[in-house]
């Protein structure tokens, strides 16, 4: 008898990300649902009051207001603070939605260049864009990295009466100095997009200190109603509420979220050993290397090395595929917003260009995470 032919073994693919809900997290998130679900309240209820009380404890921040998505949670910040009218700085080197929600709450984007160790917002460069419209300053972790500018973007904000606002979408849980992303300006907002750290499938959180704000903001997403009994609509708010089902699964995986970024620092330390001794790639330097969240895993490519290409050989000879970028276009370099860009932001064109994302999430095998390296070496060690 012919003996069998056994194929060989195929290669397992290594994702650019992974979302990770283990089979007790889908019997914890199921049991809730069937119980708001026989309760009948749906929206605005007990797990998302809880939810709020758990996101505040882990920011370190007063009060905390659960909407359906980060991008609701700028808007209804910026509303809140009253931006119609005025100018406020952001980053070119971030996604759509934040200068998007300027916009939408009546107010002008004007776009700063960052600074090239982190790829986030230059104090010194925000400074020389400030007019006498400015009203404030919004800030963006990329990749979860707390930037070693927030001391001079805090300061620079004081010295000139602004309000800074942090758009946290990538960064919870994320430290610098003791203190957590979320907790370093009047208010921040958070992102539960399904390819953050943790999600509630989609959704978003304010965080702040102010008491006045926390109001102004459970006001703004229930349809400007000052009361949520009472008909009577006192602002130019929206439905941006949260349900309670999306409530129900961001509140479990906040409960993981320590282990879950444990498990992204573990990974990120290991790519961060290996590529010190790389020739055409080097880890980015962060600079508080234990406080990152690593949503991302940047890496600079140098000049020269063709990122496209790359980022083919990388799945095509070794099964990897890279990770999205934050971000590979400016935002001055939107269709949408190329009219009200001022130039003069050549950091945020070259760090945009030339760094790459590494596969990181918890479930990543110890074998992907060789055979990324083993693929960059082969390519640009
Ligand atoms: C920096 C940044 N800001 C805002 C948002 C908007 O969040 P959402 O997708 O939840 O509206 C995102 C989400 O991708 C983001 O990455």
């Amino acid at each position: 008898m012919e003996a069998e032919k056994t194929a060989p073994e195929a290669v397992r693919p290594v994702a650019a990300a992974r979302i990770d809900f283990t089979a007790e997290d889908r019997a914890w998130i199921a049991e809730r649902i069937q119980e708001v679900l026989a309760s009948g309240q749906l929206t605005l209820g007990r797990f998302g009051a809880d939810f709020e009380r758990a996101f505040a404890s882990l920011c370190g921040t007063k009060h905390a207001v659960a909407v359906n998505s980060g991008t609701s949670a700028l808007e209804i910040i910026l509303r809140s603070l009253g931006v119609a009218g005025g100018e406020v700085i952001v980053p070119t080197n971030t996604f759509f939605a934040t200068a998007a929600a300027v916009v939408h709450a009546g107010g002008r984007p004007v776009l700063a260049d960052v600074e090239p160790a982190t790829m986030s917002l230059s104090a010194e460069d925000t400074e020389r864009r400030l007019t006498s419209k400015t009203r404030g300053i919004v800030v963006v972790h990329i990749g979860g990295v707390i930037s070693a500018e927030m001391p001079a973007l805090l300061d620079l904000a004081r010295r000139k009466g602004l309000w800074l606002v942090e758009d946290a979408a990538h960064a919870h849980g994320s430290i610098r100095s003791g203190v957590r992303a979320g907790a370093f300006g009047v208010a921040a907002a958070f992102s539960f997009y399904p390819t953050k750290v943790m999600t509630s499938a989609e959704g978003g959180m304010i965080v702040t200190n102010d008491a006045h704000l926390d109001q102004e903001a459970r006001i703004y997403r229930d349809q400007g109603k000052a009361s949520f009994t009472q008909n009577a609509h006192t602002r130019m708010g929206y439905n941006w509420r949260m349900s309670e089902p999306h409530a129900i699964i961001g509140l479990r995986h906040l409960q993981r979220l320590p282990a879950m970024i444990a498990e992204r620092q573990r990974i990120a330390a290991g790519y961060d050993a290996a590529l010190r001794e790389f020739s055409r790639c080097r880890p980015l330097a962060v600079p508080n290397q234990d406080g990152s969240n690593y949503y991302k895993y940047v890496a600079f490519l140098s000049q020269g090395v063709d990122r496209a290409a790359v980022k083919r050989q990388m799945k095509e000879r070794f099964q990897v595929s890279l990770a999205g970028e934050v971000y590979d276009t400016p935002l001055h370099a939107q269709p949408i917003f190329r009219e009200m860009s001022t130039g003069g932001l050549p950091v945020a064109e070259d760090v945009c260009a030339r760094h790459v994302c590494l596969p990181v999430y918890t479930g990543m095998q110890e074998q992907d995470v060789h055979r990324v390296l083993a693929g960059l070496r082969e390519i640009v060690g």
